[in-house]
């Protein structure tokens, strides 16, 4: 395997601590004020999330290496409830997170392929996710993909006008 060459497989248990930290890059971002606390609430349910997931063939965690090192991951599972605009079964990207000094080289991408391929292999009709609209980058990364919008998640507080 060349260096430079990007690898993806499935997560295993060895992955745990890396997955703890790349999600709580992202998940820092969303958290707002939640303490020291509550991050180690985060951190400590992270890893049971992810064993469980792992143990679950409903559900696959990929990971991408290059040189030996995880530098991101994808967890996604397939839903056999109807879905929204979906028929079952379908499947469900719950996250996606690539080291943010490993962005923009294509690691994403090459998860997001093989989390395809994992729904083709499993017949599910169609991959749906959800992204903040904040998140502009992202929202362009997965338009790119071939990724449309199809619904809106609209919030308002009771006492605004
Ligand atoms: C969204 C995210 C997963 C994308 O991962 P990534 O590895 O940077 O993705 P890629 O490198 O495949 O593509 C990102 C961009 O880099 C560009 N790119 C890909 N390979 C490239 C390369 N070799 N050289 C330069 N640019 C490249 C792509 O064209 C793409 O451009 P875009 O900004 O127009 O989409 C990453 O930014 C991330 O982890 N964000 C935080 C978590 C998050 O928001 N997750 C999504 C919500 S669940």
């Amino acid at each position: 395997m060349g260096a430079r060459e990007i690898v993806v497989r499935e997560g295993g248990p060895r992955d745990l601590g890396t997955l703890e930290v790349l999600e709580s890059q992202y998940s820092r971002r969303l958290l707002k004020g939640g303490g020291e606390a509550a991050a180690a609430n985060v951190r400590r349910g992270v890893r049971e999330h992810y064993r469980r997931a792992m143990a679950d063939t409903a559900q696959v965690v990929l990971v991408a290496e290059r040189g030996g090192r995880v530098l991101g991951f994808l967890h996604a599972t397939r839903e056999e409830g109807p879905g929204d605009l979906v028929r079952a079964p379908w499947c469900c990207l719950a996250i996606l997170v690539v080291d943010r000094a490993a962005r923009h080289r294509g690691i994403g991408t090459v998860l997001v392929r093989a989390a395809e391929a994992w729904a083709a292999r499993g017949r599910m009709t169609a991959l749906q996710l959800g992204v903040h609209e904040f998140n502009r980058g992202a929202i362009r990364f997965y338009e790119r993909l071939g990724y449309r919008p199809v619904m809106r998640l609209m919030q308002k507080s009771p006492r605004a006008r």
